[in-house]
């Protein structure tokens, strides 16, 4: 028997009784005639005794354990003189009568503890020691426990868990493939799936009618702190549904998961229009945990000798609660932060509004204290306020502010990670245009349906339509997104026509699609929730890199396993593939 109990098991009930336990040597401490060692499972961490006096050989066998050594010990339960009331098992400690090696090992390259020395690249290098981290463990089982709890409520609400292939034809959601040649059909490729949603909707078409999947899905895209190249979804789909089912389904189960797992009580679950969050936040997934709502400033900006306002398309203002304290310095770096690349702003005018009533701005030489005082009404600005401005080109300019807006809530903390503010975000464009290609890009993907309402501007200004589309967002983060989709052969085909595929183009990457559609194809729609990301959330870090066992690296790398690796010639042969690539 290689265990009783394990390292998170005794306490004082258990005083007297004799146990087996097995696990890592967290460390080890000679104090004279005794020696202490710190014996570490996923459980937790039982500290053990060995006693020069009473047994000279076993202490020093204790003695010569190293760091992250497997052992198996057995010994009795006894009461600690000296207590360690921040470990569940500081009670007690184990009188070691036996001891066993079961495997030696080498001194690990970083600490195995919650502030340890290792660098990032390190651990990722050494990813099955970071995993022995409590820390890190804990992230991998709170995912584990959104997952069990995901797949118990759809359950609980009829939806079945069907899985998709992962070998396919790829799907356009915006990001590039990754691609796997196959040997047995030459010069032809699969490719890895951004997301089932052409499968999906095909078992809507099967008569499923409420399906789920958590599933991996493979995007070959740019990375973030919120992006991996391999990411997970909980993906769903519901047939003869409106787009009202769908939140109310959805929100149910993120305020399920919030309690269960986090034990917190989601007060309110608002919609607000795309406009609207383009509007007040500059942003279609804004941080709701704090105010600073943008304040049209043009009507009282311009027209006053300022050229850079005069000549803008937009003047746009928020107010920073008890803000006007802000040194010059501080005002200076918040400059110098908008400038930079990153952000691209030209500059930043600000205006103080101080305890004793007078205003006081970047630009008092364009801008008198009546001037300002028309713009502190404006802005609802009170005594102690700053107002931040920034102007130009209305899309650039609400994107900045938007940033700067989430920096300054960050700066006086009033993004805190406890609170949570969900959001659905509703009616997203249909189509944006995009300046490079001279086309139309479907927002969210081609499958999304336009609003009845609006069909017929799909003729006249495609720009303008919207969609039955919604966006799950929390805390400034996209945590979903999802839509009701078409279901109809030719509105389809309008969709792809618009989208700038000519007819045969569409026929050959959708023909499948189109084909379902004509053999009776329900009203449909669902939505996919970013796994790792709503883990994360719940664990309180912007990383999803924390939260997947095995992660790659910012570059796509795992370095770990050194993946990606160049293959054989024969490989290459097998494939039917030639290398054109030379290193430079
Ligand atoms: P979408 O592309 O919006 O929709 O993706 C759904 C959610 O998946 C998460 N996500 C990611 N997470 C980590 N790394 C990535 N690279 C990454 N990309 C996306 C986000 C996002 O909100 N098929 C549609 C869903 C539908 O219409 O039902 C889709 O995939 O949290």
């Amino acid at each position: 028997m290689h265990r009783s109990h394990t390292c998170g098991d005794l306490n004082q009930e258990k005083k007297g009784i004799n146990v087996t336990l097995s696990g890592w040597v967290q460390k080890t401490r000679d104090l004279g005639g005794m020696t202490f060692v710190d014996l570490r499972d996923r459980y937790g961490i039982t500290q053990l005794v060995f006693n020069m006096d009473t047994d000279a050989d076993l202490c020093a066998q204790a003695r010569k354990l190293g760091r992250e050594f497997v052992i198996k010990i057995s010994g009795d339960v006894v009461e600690r003189e000296s207590k360690n009331p921040n470990n569940p098992t500081g009670d007690i400690e184990i009188d070691v009568k036996t001891l066993d090696v079961l495997n030696a090992s080498k001194t690990p390259p970083f600490t195995i503890e919650d502030n340890t020395d290792g660098g990032d690249d390190l651990r990722m290098q050494y990813r099955y020691l970071d995993l022995r981290r409590n820390t890190v463990q804990q992230n991998i089982m709170l995912r584990h426990r959104v997952g069990i709890e995901t797949r118990k409520y759809l359950d609980s609400i009829g939806f079945i868990d069907v899985e998709t292939p992962y070998l396919i034809k790829s799907t356009p959601e915006g990001a590039r493939d990754f691609i796997v040649p196959s040997r047995m059909n030459p010069g032809q490729f699969y490719a890895l799936p951004q997301s089932p949603q052409t499968f999906k909707q095909l078992l809507m078409v099967s008569g499923f009618d409420r399906y789920y999947q958590i599933v991996k899905c493979f995007r070959d895209e740019d990375l973030r702190a919120d992006r991996q190249p391999e990411f997970t979804q909980i993906d769903c789909e519901m047939a003869f549904v409106e787009q009202e089912d769908i939140l109310n389904t959805f929100e149910g189960m993120v305020r399920h998961l919030f309690k269960v797992v986090l034990d917190v009580d989601i007060e309110d679950f608002p919609r607000m229009d795309y406009d609207e969050a383009m509007r007040l936040y500059g942003s279609d997934k804004p941080d709701t945990r704090f105010g600073m709502e943008f304040v049209d400033m043009a009507e009282v900006s311009q027209g006053k000798g300022f050229g850079v306002f005069d000549s803008a398309e937009s003047v746009l203002g928020v107010v920073v609660p008890g803000a006007a304290e802000y040194t010059r310095k501080q005002l200076d770096k918040l400059t110098e932060w908008v400038k930079r690349p990153q952000i691209g702003a030209k500059g930043l005018v600000y205006c103080k509004m101080n305890e004793d009533g007078t205003t006081k701005s970047s630009v008092d030489k364009f801008f008198d204290e009546a001037d300002r005082s028309a713009w502190a009404k404006k802005a609802g600005a009170e005594k102690g306020d700053l107002i931040l401005i920034l102007s130009g080109d209305l899309d650039k300019t609400r994107k900045q502010l938007g940033e700067l807006r989430l920096h300054m809530g960050s700066e006086l903390g009033l993004r805190d990670p406890k609170v949570f503010k969900p959001l659905w975000v509703m009616d997203f464009p249909l189509l944006e245009w995009d300046e490079d290609t001279e086309r139309y890009h479907a927002m969210h993907h081609p499958f999304t349906s336009p609003k009845p309402d609006q069909l017929a501007l799909i003729d006249t200004d495609p720009g303008k339509v919207k969609a039955n589309a919604y966006d799950m967002v929390i805390n400034g983060v996209e945590i979903g997104g999802g839509s009701i989709r078409i279901h109809d052969r030719e509105l389809q085909s309008r969709m792809f026509d618009l989208l700038g595929f000519a007819p045969e183009e569409a026929q050959a990457q959708f023909g499948f699609l189109m084909d379902a559609f004509q053999y009776g194809a329900p009203p449909h729609g669902g939505l996919a929730l970013g796994f790792d990301r709503l883990c994360s959330m719940f664990g309180g870090s912007e990383s999803i890199r924390d939260f997947i066992a095995f992660p790659k690296n910012n570059s796509g790398r795992d370095i770990m396993i050194d993946a990606p690796s160049p293959i054989d010639n024969e490989q290459y042969d097998e494939l039917f593939l030639k290398s054109t690539y030379v290193p430079s």
